[in-house]
C-alpha cells in the first residue's frame, strides 16, 4: 500500500528506500535523522519477532550504505505487550547488533501502560549499550522521577511533552503545566545527562534552551535539537544556519495511519497543512 497521499509530508514512504532516500535529502541540508519504522502494539510473539529481524535488516542495510542514522524503536513493537523476556531478547538483538555497526538506538515512550517497563528494560542495558537514548515524556507526573534514576546511571534521554490522551490522575492536561514541567526536566537532563534531544517544535522551550545552555556553560556537543519530519520545517532550516544541531525524526512503513492521526490530533490544521503541502513544496 502506498502511503495516503496526504500523510506523505509527514512520513518518508512504505519502504526502506523511501526513507533511506529521505535521510539523504535532509543530511544534505546539515540535519542529522533517526528512522523510526511505523509500528506499535503487536501481540503476536511471531510478528515481535519478525520486527525485531526487520530492524536488524534496517541496521546492516544502513551500516553498508555507510549511512548515520539513529533508530527508533517501540518496545511493544518487539514484544512488550506480550511478555518481558521476549522483549528483553529483542531489545538486546537489536542493541547487539546496532553497537557492531556503531550505531545508535532510541527508545520511544508509547503510552502510560508501558513506561514503567520501558525505563526498568532501559535501565537494565544501559551499562552494556551507553549510547542508548530513552524518551520521557513531560505530561506525565512521574517524568521527573524517571528521569532522576536514568541521569544516576548516566542514561542519555530524548525530552517530548507527550502524545497519548491520558488520564488527569497520572498526567498534566494543559500546555502551562506541561511546558512548566518540560523546562524543569529539560534543565535537569542538560544538567546531569551525558546527552539530551530537546525534541520540541515550541519556540520558547528552544529559546529557553539555548539561553540556559549558554548561561551554564553546558557543550553544544551534549545536546541537540530534535524534529518531526514535515514540522516547522523553515525553524529545523534555521537553527542549522545558526550552527546548533537538529535532528529529524523520519517515520516511515505501512502502519502509517496511527502515526498520522496523532499529528491531527495534536493539530487539526495538519489535515489542511497536508492538503496545501500537495501543492507547495
Ligand atoms: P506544542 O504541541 O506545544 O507545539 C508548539 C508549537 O509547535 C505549536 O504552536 C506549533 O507551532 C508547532 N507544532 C507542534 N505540533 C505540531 C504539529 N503536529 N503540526 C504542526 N505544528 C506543530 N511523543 C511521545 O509520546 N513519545 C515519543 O517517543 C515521542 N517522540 C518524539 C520525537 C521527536 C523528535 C519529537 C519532536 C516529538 C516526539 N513526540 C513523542 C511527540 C511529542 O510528545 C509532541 O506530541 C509533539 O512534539 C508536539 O509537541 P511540541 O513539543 O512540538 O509542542
Amino acid at each position: 500500500m502506498k502511503p495516503f497521499f496526504l500523510a506523505k509530508r509527514f512520513v518518508a514512504g512504505v519502504q526502506l528506500d523511501d526513507a533511506i532516500k529521505k535521510s539523504k535529502e535532509l543530511q544534505e541540508k546539515g540535519l542529522a535523522v533517526t528512522l523510526d519504522h511505523l509500528g506499535e502494539d503487536v501481540t503476536d510473539a511471531s510478528i515481535a519477532v519478525k520486527a525485531t529481524q526487520q530492524y536488524i535488516k534496517i541496521l546492516e542495510r544502513l551500516a553498508k550504505k555507510k549511512l548515520k542514522v539513529n533508530i527508533a524503536v517501540k518496545l511493544s513493537q518487539i514484544g512488550l505487550a506480550i511478555e518481558e523476556e521476549l522483549t528483553y531478547n529483542n531489545l538486546e538483538a537489536i542493541l547487539k547488533a546496532a553497537k557492531k555497526y556503531k550505531l545508535i538506538v532510541e527508545i520511544d515512550m508509547e503510552g502510560s501502560q508501558y513506561t514503567s517497563d520501558t525505563v526498568d528494560a532501559y535501565l537494565f542495558f544501559i551499562k552494556k549499550y551507553p549510547s542508548t537514548i530513552i524518551a520521557i515524556q513531560a505530561y506525565l507526573h512521574q517524568a521527573y522521577d524517571d528521569l532522576k534514576k536514568i541521569a544516576k546511571k548516566k542514561g542519555r534521554v530524548r525530552i517530548v511533552k507527550g502524545a497519548y490522551k491520558e488520564p488527569t490522575t497520572i498526567a498534566f492536561q494543559n500546555k502551562k503545566a506541561v511546558d512548566k514541567n518540560y523546562i524543569l526536566l529539560l534543565e535537569y537532563a542538560l544538567k546531569h545527562c551525558p546527552f539530551t534531544f530537546i525534541a520540541t517544535h515550541d519556540e520558547k522551550i528552544i529559546t529557553h534552551a539555548l539561553e540556559f545552555a549558554k548561561k551554564n556553560s553546558i557543550k553544544t556537543s551534549k545536546c541537540s535539537f530534535q524534529m518531526l519530519l514535515g514540522i516547522r520545517r523553515p525553524l529545523q532550516e534555521q537553527l542549522v544556519k545558526d550552527g546548533h544541531a537538529c535532528r529529524i525524526y523520519v517515520p516511515y512503513g505501512e502502519e502509517w495511519a496511527a502515526y498520522f492521526s496523532r499529528r491531527v490530533r495534536e493539530r487539526k490544521e495538519n489535515f489542511w497543512f497536508a492538503v496545501k503541502s500537495i501543492f507547495s513544496r
